[in-house]
């Protein structure tokens, strides 16, 4: 038997109607903040993501030559072509450019719980502004769906790639090994961290040092220990996010980031109900443009991982509750299987959901699939009901039926 490719899934109907109610949670809050729809690619020029994602994307990137022997690579994240979208055709547009996006994503990783090769991201951008206003509308909005959705148990962690950068730069970590120290620091692998710097030549002081700043970590009162401006910085973001509502976040100079292309404000939420793959939201502010031909211009945006939210909403006991139909048609005997079809799309054209038997079931049999498809009403048809124009209403959660015309049948299932 033909399996799905390691790290990928089907969705099912009942998943995905369960997706699909979230999805539009998600949409009707961007919304709300003003954001608009864009949609790029599904793979892109390798070469887009390979200027300035990172070690830890490049490594996982699914790259692969097409016929024409270019380099093709399948998008592990959104942020970079909606970032060359903008330069190849938005860039004239009045600024801030607000845009959110939905869609699969592409990553070589080991599969397992909440990690998959093919995964889903609901990301926004916020293109040509870079404010700590800007930065707190980000994650004010990131904030905000995650609590649409109902999560109650995450954490919002707030800190500065430029502090991390500026420090390591002032140890003597050469500007073509940042990336590699990042991603050491990024996994929180400090064992793995120190031997690299040692390596470069930073003294043992100087690690010590580079080490307690990612551990900074707290309310406000930390503000004070954050080096340079940044810690200024930090204290607007979290004062327009509490005017905005949020208040449950903590600041945390540990937050490095797996991409290469943050320059200031990043962010992740984590939701501790999962576990290893924790991670549910990850943004931050950056300058991508400049690398795509176009500008500068900052921004500042987020994705979350919608396959991760939902495992942690499932593990918290959230549950869905399936939609199903509002009329389920029955025909009695043989003789009124037409005219059952005639009654379903009478119920259609009226705006209902309805369907109709089209196994031959007998009539206990049918009414017990009716209830497994969660049908509100039963139409039931028959020859002597038909004889004066009518039907048989049944509501399926109390059982009650009632003989209605069929011309009054529609409004009944809606009333
Ligand atoms: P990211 O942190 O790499 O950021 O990914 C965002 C989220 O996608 C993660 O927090 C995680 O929940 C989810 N995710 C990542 N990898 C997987 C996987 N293999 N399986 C399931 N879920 C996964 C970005 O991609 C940036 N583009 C976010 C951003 C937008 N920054 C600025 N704007």
């Amino acid at each position: 038997m033909i399996q799905c490719p390691r790290g990928t899934r089907d969705f099912l109907p009942d998943e995905l109607e369960k997706r699909r109610a979230y999805e539009a949670v998600l949409r009707d809050v961007a919304r709300r903040f003003g954001f608009r729809e864009i949609e790029t690619p599904i793979f892109e020029e390798a070469e887009l993501f390979i200027l300035r994602s990172g070690p830890n994307v490049m490594k996982e990137l699914y790259a692969f030559k097409d016929k024409g022997d270019r380099d093709i690579a399948l998008r592990p994240e959104m942020t970079a072509p909606v970032v060359r979208a903008f330069v190849n055709g938005m860039s004239n547009d009045p600024k801030p450019i607000k845009v959110f996006y939905f869609g699969q994503c592409f990553r070589y990783e080991r599969p397992q719980s909440g990690r998959y090769r093919e995964f889903f991201q609901f990301g926004a951008e916020i293109i040509g502004s870079a404010t700590p206003e800007t930065d707190a509308e980000a994650i004010a909005m990131a904030a905000f769906m995650i609590k649409e959705l109902g999560l109650k148990n995450y954490k919002v962690r707030i800190g500065h790639i430029g502090v991390l950068r500026q420090k390591i730069a002032d140890i003597g970590v050469p500007k073509d090994r940042t990336a590699e120290v990042l991603q050491k620091l990024d996994k929180k692998l400090y064992d793995e961290a120190e031997p690299i710097l040692r390596d470069i030549g930073v003294s043992d002081g100087d690690i010590k040092s580079l080490f307690e700043l990612t551990e900074t970590v707290g309310g406000v009162e930390v503000l004070d220990k954050v080096p340079g401006d940044a810690g200024t910085y930090l204290g607007e973001v979290i004062d327009y996010l509490k005017r905005m509502g949020v208040d449950d976040v903590e600041i945390d100079l540990g937050v490095v980031r797996g991409l290469d292309y943050y320059t200031g404000m990043v962010f992740e939420a984590e939701a501790p109900v999962l576990g290893a793959e924790k991670q549910i939201c990850g943004g931050g502010s950056y300058t991508l443009s400049e690398l795509f031909g176009g500008e500068k211009v900052f921004s500042t945006g987020f994705a979350i991982g919608f396959d991760r939210i939902l495992l942690a909403m499932e593990k918290e006991g959230i549950s869905y509750e399936r939609k199903g139909i509002d009329a389920y048609v029955v025909p009695v005997s043989e003789d009124v299987r037409k005219d059952a079809s005639a009654i379903v799309a009478k119920l259609r054209e009226s705006g209902l959901a309805a369907d109709v038997d089209l196994m031959g079931r007998k009539m206990s049999k049918a009414l017990k699939y009716a209830s497994g498809i969660c049908a509100r009403y039963a139409v039931i048809v028959g020859n002597d009901e038909l004889s004066d124009g009518s039907v048989t209403v049944r509501d399926m959660t109390t059982g009650e039926q009632a003989k209605v015309s069929i011309e009054d049948m529609a409004s009944k299932i809606k009333g």
